[in-house]
């Protein structure tokens, strides 16, 4: 049945494709939006589109409004309304035209709680600008606005935006679908000690007036689409990249992120040259609820990143990649989301293992395994199995409910599978060739599907579970198997500690926490059965002041041991680490085990927590915690 379907999509797409004429390069993507609706989107683009969107921006930090234009440049038509999609905002009017602008009507739709609402707008078939006057409200749910106390420098106040996957439409009116692709431009006013960044050209320097202008003539999804405003310079870290943070992080920065240029060219020498000019990163506060986000030209970046050991560096080739697998080859819909994700974690360990060797990427890739592990068993036994395929069937749910390993990892998964039925040397030139082919396009699963048919498996006479892996549940067996000694070890010694050995008389005595690396920690730590002593746990803690002085890498996986295990001493600190970070994979797993607890005290003192926490969490972050607390 699900073969049939696949079988008349694919046949309507390809039918699609060849009746129309060939898109051209850097082209306007249009033939893929014939076959398919984005159920995340009230947007008409099949009928009309952005195809230009400039923005007039004013940065309000006393009542934490951004007043706002958006001006939209709109494609050729015959329909005589365009809808937009809004959330939590508030819109004021709405013209046509671009010099002489004309007031026009719009309507409203009603609000659903996930996609927000519609702005119909009215056109007529010679309308070639529509400019919606909005300001953004305390329900735009993207915008992050932090006091100067939950920043590093406690001096001035900051702000940032997160979009993905669609929160986009909370701080500007636009069609949210990853399905059609924008270039960009914008005239920010920001207060004066302050300096705006967005993902697209970027000053170098703050200057007097707070006025900043900003290109991406790069065609991009609105997910892209960010803005960060704090008390920032400039620090170069090679000749088109760099980091922008605040001077008290400059020196870890620069430190942790000293590989960046070899990344660069590491990638582009994989899979065909960096196509965005310019690869900065932007350091955010704590709260920001990811490690990392690929907004183009300039990732944003988590403080948890700079763990002063480089053991973190990983996030960053992963956000890298995504200047190849993700903004330069979109998802075209949020079902489609392991085309983003999963491509980026096989590319992320390609250029890792170019940079450090095998060995190190084998450990990292491991680790990610046993993540995969636990969240297919949690998938399997939750109300949606379906989501272990690699598409995923997300209308009427929100896109995040699809960001699991199983996009990440089992994605990743995937292509090293094929990688070792192909051989190395014939998937690269078929990612790169698939790179370049897909530029500035938003493609589907089945667009790559038929790809790798035609340009690989067939030419090649070779044979994959190609329809296995992508539509079925759980994991092939074919999967490859990563191994890394280093691991193995770690492990061997935490199955000792679970069989009663005091292993800190034995394997880790006379060891301390910097002898081992952060890899090699979460592997112990995960080894270590739920449950355990207290003895145990307290003699680590002793030794290796997991609970004071690790890095919250290994703080988040040694929380979740002691939430397990109900060793409540570490309390004050656990308290003090979710009250401070935000990222909200680094948290969520803490709440989770205190609230799968069958004693009503760690409820308690999750909820506790989470008041006191919450005002400083990202929307993402405090709407996730929100579900398990309560
Ligand atoms: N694009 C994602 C973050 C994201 C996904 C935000 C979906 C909103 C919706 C980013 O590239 C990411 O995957 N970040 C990871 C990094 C990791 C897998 C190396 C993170 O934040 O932990
Ligand atoms: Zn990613």
């Amino acid at each position: 049945m699900k073969k049939i379907i696949f079988l008349s999509i694919l046949a309507s797409l390809i039918t699609s494709a060849c009746s129309m004429n060939k898109p051209e390069k850097n082209n306007e993507d249009t033939y893929h939006l014939e076959a398919i609706n984005d159920p995340h989107s009230y947007a008409n683009i099949n009928e009309v589109r952005t195809v230009h969107l400039h923005l007039d921006l004013d940065v309000n930090f006393d009542n934490k409004t951004i007043y706002g234009v958006a001006r939209h440049e709109i494609s050729q038509h015959e329909v005589d309304y365009i809808i937009f999609d809004i959330k939590g905002l508030e819109i004021l009017k709405t013209s046509t035209g671009k010099d002489k602008e004309q007031l026009t009507d719009y309507v409203i739709g009603k609000n659903q709680e996930l996609l927000g609402q519609s702005l119909r707008v009215a056109i007529n078939e010679n309308t070639k600008f529509v400019n919606i006057y909005y300001q953004t409200t305390k329900k735009s749910e993207a915008l992050d606005w932090l006091s100067p106390e939950l920043t590093s420098g406690k001096n001035h106040p900051f702000l940032y935006t997160q979009g993905q996957a669609i929160l986009t439409r909370s701080w500007i009116p636009l069609q949210d679908s990853p399905m059609n692709r924008i270039s960009y431009s914008a005239d920010v006013m920001v207060p004066k000690e302050l300096i705006a960044l967005m993902s697209a050209s970027n000053p170098l320097e703050k200057n007097d007036s707070g006025q900043y202008h900003f290109e991406m003539k790069q065609k991009i999804p609105s997910y892209l689409i960010a803005l960060a405003v704090g008390d920032m310079t400039y620090i170069p870290l090679g000749d088109n990249c760099g980091v922008y943070a605040e001077k008290e992080l400059e020196s870890a920065c620069e430190y942790e992120f000293h590989d960046l240029p070899k990344m660069i060219k590491a990638a582009s020498s994989l899979y065909g040259d960096y196509k965005w000019e310019q690869y900065d990163i932007v350091m955010l506060p704590f709260s920001f609820p990811f490690g990392g986000m690929e907004n183009p030209r300039l990732t944003f970046a988590n403080p948890t990143l700079l763990t002063g050991d480089r053991s973190s560096t990983s996030v960053i080739a992963h956000e890298l990649a995504h200047s190849w697998s993700g903004n330069l080859v979109t998802n075209s819909t949020w079902d489609d989301f392991w085309l983003n994700e999963g491509f980026t974690v096989y590319f992320e360990n390609r250029i890792m293992e170019e940079l450090y060797g095998k060995s190190e990427a084998d450990i990292l890739a491991t680790i990610e395994y046993q993540d995969l592990v636990v969240a297919l068993e949690e998938i399997e036994n939750s109300e949606h199995p379906e989501d272990t395929q690699l598409k995923l069937q997300l209308k009427d749910r929100s896109p995040d409910e699809g960001m699991t390993d199983i996009a990440y990892v089992k994605g990743a998964f995937f292509l090293r599978t094929l990688e070792k039925a192909v051989s190395r040397e014939k998937l690269d030139e078929f990612l790169k060739a698939y790179f370049n082919d897909h530029s500035f396009q938003s493609i589907t699963t089945e667009v790559f599907v038929n790809d790798l048919n035609t340009k690989l498996l067939e030419p090649k006479s070779i044979e994959f579970n190609t329809e296995e892996w992508i539509y079925k549940q759980g994991m092939p067996e074919n999967h490859v198997k990563i191994e890394s000694k280093r691991l193995k070890s770690m492990i061997s010694i935490a199955i000792d500690a679970n069989g009663g050995m005091d292993v800190t008389e034995n394997q880790l005595k006379s060891k301390n926490r910097n002898d081992f690396t952060t890899q090699e920690w979460l592997a112990f730590i995960r080894s270590i059965k739920a449950n355990a002593s207290h003895e145990l746990l307290s003699s680590l803690d002793e030794q290796f002041l997991f609970s004071s002085e690790a890095n919250a890498l290994v703080k988040s996986d040694w929380f979740k041991l002691c939430a397990k295990s109900k060793y409540r001493s570490v309390q004050p600190e656990m308290e003090a680490y979710l009250i401070k970070i935000g990222r909200r994979w680094f948290v969520e797993g803490i709440y989770q085990l205190l609230m799968d607890s069958d004693d009503a005290q760690d409820h308690e003192f999750a909820l506790s927590t989470f008041n006191k926490a919450k005002d400083g969490y990202h929307f993402v972050t405090r709407s996730t915690v929100a579900e398990i607390v309560n």
